[in-house]
């Protein structure tokens, strides 16, 4: 969506040589992330039994040859892309906060994290997943650095900005200030995050060069853009250009307006806006009502929110299953993430296994606690059925991933989700949801539907109307059945 022409002659070479699908936003609207913590989701020893306390803020030992060797366990679920931690060298040692095995405290953007691996590893893993056709998008950190404590900062060790004069004066973050959230620290004198001078000339250069060697070098297919708010806006436009693929900022705000607005400067953000608010209506603490009119405002105020992030847990929520423990409420989270029609879908690894975890660092669970069950049970299989659902309409209906969603709440306990040939419908009463009559309309007459998650068919009468049987509070996403043959769903 950027100019594209900015000429780096110096790395040609290097890029030449690396698998890369180099995705823009086009070729990422149609994916599904799956959103790996890589210190947590899987070792390369393979074990299941490594101890990882809940509320650990150490390193775990996951890595990057541990991740490689479970690309079947997220492909079992049909997801097309991965994400994964910041792979860049972080400060050593275990401060008052923990240590950094989340890799948001960068030390030297020119070394790996060897955590996590080594360079080749990290290699690997992104040519293994390639060859599956996946692509991986990288976290990117360049709103700040840190430090072992405020006094004595040691700013010659830091790579490539080796001096003070590169970041801004110590002050810490007014969150109701924009231009202190852009230049003052986060953090505290424990671990201050010194903030980087994104105004300076010299500084916009190296962070350019940086992000463009680091795409390239690897052949990373995409960048989530950690702490995209903390940064002037104008800044991220040529930074997304020198990354050269598609670019999904994390910009936390509880409004379209202020949210959208970063869509003008990068490809899409993490849709905050949506999370807030189908987590107080799904939790019983709102309406389904309200939140029908949040998300057509999105549709109305983003430039393209097809191009946003669709999620409901991630690395600084609670958990969906620490709010609910309802199965029928947690597959409701499960298919709004997948099926919104409000962004590209991110599922927090752990949310198929129904990982209960609070706010963090409990919803960081080591993942390989858990011994990676594929079965029923949890969610592995509705993610996989969400996910070849959601594949096969993009696939086989070109106008569906650009479709304009639509969506009313025809109760105030139930939302309606229309995006192209698909309908859905969700209930925040989970399991407790009464056997009330829905009419979903708008159907040619007289057409064969079937609900792709529970397998139930029902024909729109002459007039386009259909029954919808919310089963035990259960979603439904309902399509024309002639439009499923070949899918596999539902033995069509
Ligand atoms: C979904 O995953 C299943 C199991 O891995 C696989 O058989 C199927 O081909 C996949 N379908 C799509 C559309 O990706
Ligand atoms: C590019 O990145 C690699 C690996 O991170 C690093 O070794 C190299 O020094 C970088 N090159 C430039 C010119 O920044
Ligand atoms: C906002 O933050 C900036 C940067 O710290 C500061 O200069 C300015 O005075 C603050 N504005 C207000 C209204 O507090
Ligand atoms: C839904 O919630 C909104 C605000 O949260 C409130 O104003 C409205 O009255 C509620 N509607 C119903 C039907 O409960």
């Amino acid at each position: 969506m950027f100019v594209q022409s900015l000429v780096f002659p110096f790395f040609l070479s290097l890029s030449a040589v690396r698998s890369s699908f180099a995705a823009n936003a086009e070729e990422w609207r149609s994916r599904s992330i799956y959103q790996v913590m890589t210190d947590r989701f899987a070792r390369t020893d393979g074990s299941t039994t490594a101890a990882c306390d809940s509320s650990s803020t150490s390193y775990c030992g996951g890595s990057w040859k541990g991740i490689e060797s479970k690309l079947d366990y997220i492909q079992g679920m049909n997801f097309t892309a991965i994400w994964i931690s910041p792979t860049i060298e972080q400060i050593t040692g275990d401060t008052y906060e923990g240590e950094a095995y989340h890799g948001y405290w960068p030390k030297n953007y020119y070394n790996v994290n060897s955590n996590f691996g080594s360079s080749s590893d990290l290699q690997d893993l992104v040519n293994a997943a390639h060859v599956r056709g996946m692509y991986v998008m990288v976290d990117i950190v360049v709103n700040h650095f840190a430090n072992w404590g405020d006094s004595d900062i040691d700013w010659s060790g830091l790579t490539p900005l080796n001096s003070e004069s590169y970041f801004h004066p110590k002050c810490w973050v007014d969150w109701n200030n924009q231009t202190s959230a852009e230049q003052c620290w986060m953090g505290d004198g424990y671990v201050p995050l010194m903030d980087v001078n994104t105004e300076d000339d010299q500084v916009i250069t190296m962070l350019n060069n940086f992000v463009h060697n680091l795409t390239t070098t690897y052949g990373f297919d995409g960048t989530r853009l950690d702490a995209a708010k903390s940064i002037r806006k104008d800044f991220w436009p040529a930074f997304v250009s020198a990354a050269g693929v598609y670019s999904q900022g994390e910009a936390w705000y509880g409004d379209a307006p202020t949210q959208c607005a970063y869509q003008d400067y990068m490809d899409g953000v993490h849709n905050y806006v949506m999370k807030t608010f189908a987590t107080e209506a799904i939790s019983g603490q709102g309406n389904m009502t309200m939140l029908a009119g949040k998300l057509n405002g999105l549709v109305s105020t983003c430039k393209d929110v097809s191009l946003l992030g669709s999620f409901m847990e991630n690395h600084d929520n609670a958990r969906m299953a620490s709010i609910s423990s309802d199965t029928a409420i947690l597959k409701t989270a499960a298919a709004l993430t997948v099926l919104s029609g409000n962004g590209i879908p991110i599922v927090f690894y752990g949310q198929e296994q129904m990982s209960s975890g609070n706010n963090a660092p409990q919803n960081r669970q080591a993942l390989w606690l858990t011994g990676y069950p594929t079965g029923s049970d949890k969610l592995y299989t509705y993610f996989a059925t969400l996910n070849t659902f959601r594949n096969h309409i993009g696939t086989s209906d070109s106008a569906f991933l650009t479709a304009k969603p639509t969506y009313d709440a025809p109760l105030s306990t139930v939302l309606s989700v229309r995006k192209g040939n698909m309908m859905m419908f969700i209930s925040n009463e989970g399991s407790k949801t009464s056997s009330t009559k829905l009419t979903s309309t708008g159907w040619s007459a007289n057409t064969a539907l079937v609900d792709v998650l529970s397998c139930q068919s029902v024909s729109s009468d002459g007039s386009g109307n259909a029954a919808v049987n919310m089963n035990g509070g259960l979603p439904v996403a309902m399509y024309p059945k002639s439009y499923l043959t070949g899918s596999g769903l539902c033995s069509l």
